[in-house]
């Protein structure tokens, strides 16, 4: 039996907010966004959206345009930086009630922003094993929450959103959408390039000692840069290694919507035209785990993805976690 994702689906909250506008309140520019990371807008959720708001509007149009009612999901995986609270309740148990997913299960799992390539490849997993027949898979972040607007080195690099997918099992020879291979990696040592410091049972929050800064995203950006560019490189190799095939055979490569110098330098490396990545980082800049998803369902809006193409994925982000999905469209 093969699993076969049969829908996806995404959401971005409603506001719009250019550089321009966030250089009314942060020292940069428009320029230096624009020139050191391809970004021009992102969208910022409401001060009451919180990341299962965002998750749930993915998960429903997955559903609705798959056609099928929540009551069939037997499983409901949230991959979130953000989740609604700090590790319980999960955030996918907040989903599964509020979508009506009354028979499912619900879990979270925290791999940053590589969340959703792992999720591809636990969803397959589930539902090859005869474990779920139906699968949610959802990435839902809401990284401006969690943003220190003090720090201009991060703060103009992220945005909201989320991104869905629904997994079915389907016949061994049969069409539709599939995960050939995975690969997924982690180079833990990297775990203070891209930190909360504050928060968990390392250092609980103390209000005597701590700010809110200490809460917020840590990142030292140059280390992430270097970090990521061979990320990018290796999973390529390795997945395009599994099948067998050279990466200019591919027929496009989803990268984590990061930064666009990212993209162009691993690009670079690989000797492979830029017009094989698709990005769409200008319009919602850094979704961690709801970069994928959210541009795989542009390009199946903009009608890009075509049957037998082979599309590979690639995530990078905190753990240092990393890695990718090749899928057969
Ligand atoms: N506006 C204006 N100037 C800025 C800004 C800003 N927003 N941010 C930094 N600068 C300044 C710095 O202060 C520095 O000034 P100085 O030379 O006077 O000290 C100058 O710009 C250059 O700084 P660099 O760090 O050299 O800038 P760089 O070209 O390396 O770009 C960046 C920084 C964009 C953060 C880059 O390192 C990067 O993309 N790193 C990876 C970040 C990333 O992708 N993180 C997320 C991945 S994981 C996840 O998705 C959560």
């Amino acid at each position: 039996m093969h699993a076969t994702i049969s829908a996806f689906g995404a959401y971005v909250p409603e506001r719009r907010v250019t550089n321009d506008e966030l250089a009314q309140s942060v020292d940069t520019s428009d320029e230096w966004i624009q020139s050191h990371t391809g970004i021009r807008e992102r969208r910022i959720a409401a001060p009451d959206q919180a990341a299962s708001d965002l998750g749930i509007a993915a998960g429903r149009a997955a559903l609705e345009r798959r056609g099928i009612g929540p009551e069939t999901v037997d499983m409901v995986i949230v991959a979130s930086s953000t989740t609604d609270y700090p590790n319980f309740p999960s955030t996918a148990s907040i989903i599964q009630d509020r979508l009506g997913c009354v028979n499912a299960g619900a879990f979270d799992i925290s791999a940053g922003c590589t969340g959703f390539a792992y999720g591809l490849e636990l969803a397959r997993s589930l539902v090859e094993a005869g474990s779920a027949a139906t699968v949610l898979l959802i990435a839902a972040e809401t990284l401006t929450k969690i943003t220190n607007w003090d720090d201009r080195n991060s703060c103009v690099l992220f945005g909201d959103g989320a991104g869905a997918a629904v997994f079915e099992a389907g016949e061994e020879n049969g069409s539709g959408t599939r995960v050939l291979h995975s690969w997924l990696k982690s180079k833990g040592s990297g775990d203070a390039a891209l930190i909360r410091h504050v928060g968990g049972s390392r250092t609980p929050f103390d209000p005597a000692v701590h700010t809110a800064a200490d809460m917020q995203i840590y990142m030292d950006g140059r280390a992430v840069y270097l970090f990521a560019v061979d990320a990018v490189v290796r999973t390529i190799q390795a997945l395009c290694d599994k099948e067998q095939i050279e990466p200019r055979e591919l027929d496009w490569i989803v990268p984590h919507q990061a930064n666009i110098r990212i993209i162009e330098a691993a690009a670079k490396r690989l000797k492979l035209p830029m017009d094989l990545f698709f990005t769409n980082l200008d319009r919602y800049a850094n979704t961690s785990a709801a970069s994928i998803p959210l541009a795989i369902k542009e390009m199946i809006d903009q009608d890009l993805l075509k049957t037998g193409q082979r599309v590979l994925t690639v995530g990078f982000g905190a753990g240092l976690s990393y890695g990718g999905n090749l899928l057969r469209w």
